[in-house]
């Protein structure tokens, strides 16, 4: 499908079903992977539509003209670039918040967004004043997430990239939550002996050498949020290594492992990990506490 076809499906639409089913036609024909935000053509077309109309309420029986331009021209981009949709835009979601993007961080799509919700429940149940420590926070969006969800929980959010952290540092400004977010340049843990409640991280977690055979869409992002080791595992290990001497006693590990959950699991059989169930999806996120991390790395 060429563009001034997708222009004429989108000017013809009955209403915005159609308007959307035309846009994700033009992606699937265009061969395009989903992964950063959504999961499929049609959910990225709702959200180009959504976006583009400001989020407010439509009349799904008339689709806006006056966005088709715009809609056309961003599917061109979208489908010549193979950039994310949330770079183009620079605009992602997470945990119902929106955040600011480009490409000096990872497009945000975690899993962890749903447990951040609950306020970490059934995990634990934060009291005023606890701290909660991000590792490799990229957008800042689960930090922020902590500190709107958990309105009492201080929060620091490490980073070991500088660039990444001028995009937190926007994110913390537009959500207004810098009296809680600290932000920190730092390679995993922050300086000190501080004492976290919980510890959450979605590191990176792809075995280097796949970096270069992920789809187009990946490649867009920065390879520092992408790659760790020959395993994939080195960012991980080192974090439940290190967090048995930052988590307070009653503390909590929240570790996103991704595709590689199973593996990483039969590379630490001593050590115990609950696998977290998502209602909306996703998975590869393990729960462990501070208890049981001291007694793995007692025994060796
Ligand atoms: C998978 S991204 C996650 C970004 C964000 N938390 C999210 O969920 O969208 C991993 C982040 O970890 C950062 N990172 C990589 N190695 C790190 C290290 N050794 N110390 C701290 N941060 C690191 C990367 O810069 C990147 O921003």
């Amino acid at each position: 499908m060429q563009d001034a076809e997708l222009e004429q499906r989108l000017r013809a639409a009955r209403d915005c079903d159609a308007w959307i089913v035309a846009v994700a036609d033009f992606f699937t024909v265009h061969g395009l992977v989903f992964g950063h935000g959504t999961d499929n053509a049609g959910d990225e077309a709702y959200w180009l539509l959504r976006h583009l109309t400001g989020w407010r309420d439509l009349d799904w029986r008339r689709p806006p003209p006056d966005v088709v331009q715009r809609a056309v021209e961003l599917a061109k981009q979208r489908m010549t670039s193979r950039k994310p949709l949330a770079y183009l835009i620079r605009s992602a979601w997470f945990a119902g918040l929106e955040f600011t993007v480009d490409e000096r961080v990872l497009v945000p799509r975690s899993p962890l967004a749903e447990v951040i919700e609950r306020g970490f429940a059934p995990w634990c149940v934060l009291n005023p004043g606890d701290r909660v420590l991000d590792i490799g926070t990229g957008s800042g969006c689960i930090a922020i997430a902590v500190a709107h969800y958990c309105p009492d929980a201080l929060v620091d959010a490490i980073d070991i990239s500088p660039a990444a952290l001028e995009v937190a540092a926007i994110n913390v400004a537009r959500h207004g939550v810098a009296e809680r977010v600290k932000l920190v340049e730092a390679d995993l843990f922050p300086p000190g002996d501080a004492r976290y409640r919980v510890i959450v991280s979605n590191p990176p977690y792809v075995p280097a050498a796949e970096v270069a055979t992920l789809p187009p869409e990946y490649r867009h992002e920065p390879e520092i949020g992408l790659a760790s080791g020959e395993t994939g595992f080195d960012a991980a290990e080192r974090i439940v290594r290190g967090a048995s001497a930052r988590l307070t006693p009653d503390g909590v590990l929240l570790l996103e492992v991704g595709a590689g959950a199973e593996a990483f699991a039969a590379a630490n059989p001593r050590l115990p990990l609950i696998a977290l169930e998502f209602e909306h999806g996703g998975d590869g996120v393990f729960v462990t506490t501070a208890a049981e991390i001291a007694e793995f790395l007692r025994d060796g």
